[in-house]
């Protein structure tokens, strides 16, 4: 018997179905209860609003967990690639040695965009910010795959489009940062990994090839898994909110690149190196800097700091710090950066405003402190988060048009202005 809860309006009663997930989540089923009650549910930025029921993410708040599809990160990170936690996260199952074998071979045999394309890299001043370009170019990837955009997809023509952009998404980034650096375009090599590939791409030269490292291929293959996938997160949400209106994968994810440039999401890693470097510059210590983030007078916030739904320490940022150390270690470098951020970490985790509102540093507070050592310029950190991200959004897209119960995401609203009144001709205005 389903359990229900009773609301009582003007005396009233109503019954809604309750609802508990895998790990013991409990949500109040509202599908109904506008037809039965008139009255909708409010609640602006959807702090306590699920908006689905998934198998992909789950997350624990308070207790500082993330697994997807069951299995912790920290193992992930330890045992698996990304390219299997891709894998993992959009078919639901960690594949077997021919699975994987084929996955891999597919990604890579879709690693070319058509030629036609590199002259769209060079119409772009080279000051644009590679978010911008990075959206507009999965959307535009789509004029060269008609027979990907139809609403319903077979799930060959599904696996096809989702390895065609799992593939190219990393060529368009690596494109757009050598259009802004005025070198040539690099293409794969079919010996290298995903990621490997990638670097290959960012940084090889006529001059000097780019020499895989195994030390920065984990430390990449580890900050790209810890990225993958966060349950309803803002861009995630967009790219479900997208794909329900039966818009193809290419639209979906170009969405998703938007909502994720944002500094109070994915934007955010971007921001914590610049206020790292302000810091820096400054020469007055991270207390300043504290104290403005606690003063309500002011918009200051420390960025890569704080998360809505973690009130513990960000189990990913504590993985990204110690690889951190490593990396800058392995490379010999030492980042005054670093020791700003863990003495900034430091002062705020022992400061009473932080600790009332349970802030902690997120994903974003270390990440880009290791793109950084790896020469990755600062306006691609998001760029790489979006990189990061791809499995996940492509797994969400795909839950949801996998759903036969799919509808079109429509919220409504409570309507706060003007009561009917006349078109007034101008001249009684
Ligand atoms: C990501 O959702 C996800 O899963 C996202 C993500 C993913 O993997 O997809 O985890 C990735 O986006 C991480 C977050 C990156 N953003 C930042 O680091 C930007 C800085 N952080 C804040 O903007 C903020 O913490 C948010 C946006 C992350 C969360 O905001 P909420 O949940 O809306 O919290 P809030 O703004 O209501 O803050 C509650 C209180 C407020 O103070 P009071 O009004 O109660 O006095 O905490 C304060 C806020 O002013 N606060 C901060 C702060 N974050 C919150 N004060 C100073 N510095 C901060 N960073």
């Amino acid at each position: 018997m389903n359990k229900t809860a009773k609301l009582d309006i003007d005396g009233h009663i109503y019954e809604l179905p309750l609802i508990e997930g895998t790990e013991g989540e409990k949500a109040l089923d509202v599908g109904r209860l506008r037809a039965q009650s008139g009255y909708i549910t409010l609640d602006p930025a959807f702090a306590n609003t699920g908006a689905c029921q998934s198998a992909i993410s789950f997350i624990d708040g308070e207790l500082g967990t993330l697994r997807y599809r069951g299995i912790d990160i920290a193992e992930l990170c330890e045992k698996s690639t990304f390219m299997e936690v891709s894998y993992l996260l959009i078919y639901g199952h960690l594949p077997g040695e021919e699975e994987y074998t084929r996955f891999k071979e597919k990604v890579h045999h879709h690693s070319l965009i058509h030629e036609d394309m590199k002259s769209f890299f060079t119409s772009y001043p080279g000051h644009a910010h590679p978010m911008a370009i990075l959206s507009a170019m999965v959307c535009s990837l789509s004029v060269y795959h008609p027979e990907l955009l139809q609403p319903e997809q077979s799930d060959e023509d599904r696996d096809q489009t989702i390895t065609h952009l799992l593939s190219k998404v990393r060529v368009l980034a690596a494109f757009a940062y050598k259009r802004s650096v005025g070198e040539a375009f690099v293409y794969t090599r079919p010996e290298l990994d995903y990621l490997s590939n990638f670097m290959h791409m960012m940084f090889t030269t006529p001059m000097r090839p780019f020499e895989p490292d195994e030390v920065i291929r984990k430390a990449l293959d580890v900050l790209f898994i810890l990225h993958a996938d966060h349950e309803q997160n803002c861009s995630t949400s967009t790219v479900r909110m997208v794909g329900s209106s039966k818009a193809n994968l290419f639209a979906a994810l170009s969405a998703g690149i938007c909502a994720l440039w944002g500094p109070l999401h994915g934007g955010a890693n971007q921001a914590v190196i610049e206020m790292l470097e302000s810091i820096h510059a400054s020469g007055s210590g991270t207390k300043r800097y504290v104290d403005m983030a606690k003063d309500k007078g002011n918009h200051f916030k420390l960025m890569g700091f704080g998360h809505r739904v973690y009130k513990k320490y960000d189990p990913r940022a504590a993985i990204i710090k110690k690889y951190c150390d490593q990396v800058l270690n392995h490379l010999g470098i030492d980042n005054p950066i670093l020791e700003i951020a863990k003495e900034l970490e430091e002062a705020a985790l022992t400061d009473d405003y932080f600790i009332e509102r349970q802030l902690y540093p997120n994903v974003d507070f270390y990440s880009g402190i290791i793109y950084r050592a790896l020469k990755i310029p600062t306006n691609m950190f998001t760029v790489m988060f979006a990189l990061g991200r791809l499995p996940g959004w492509i797994a969400h897209w795909k839950e949801l048009v996998e759903d036969p119960g799919m509808k079109i995401a429509r919220p409504r609203q409570i309507y706060t202005g003007s009561r009917e009144q006349q078109y007034l001709p101008i001249d009684e205005r």
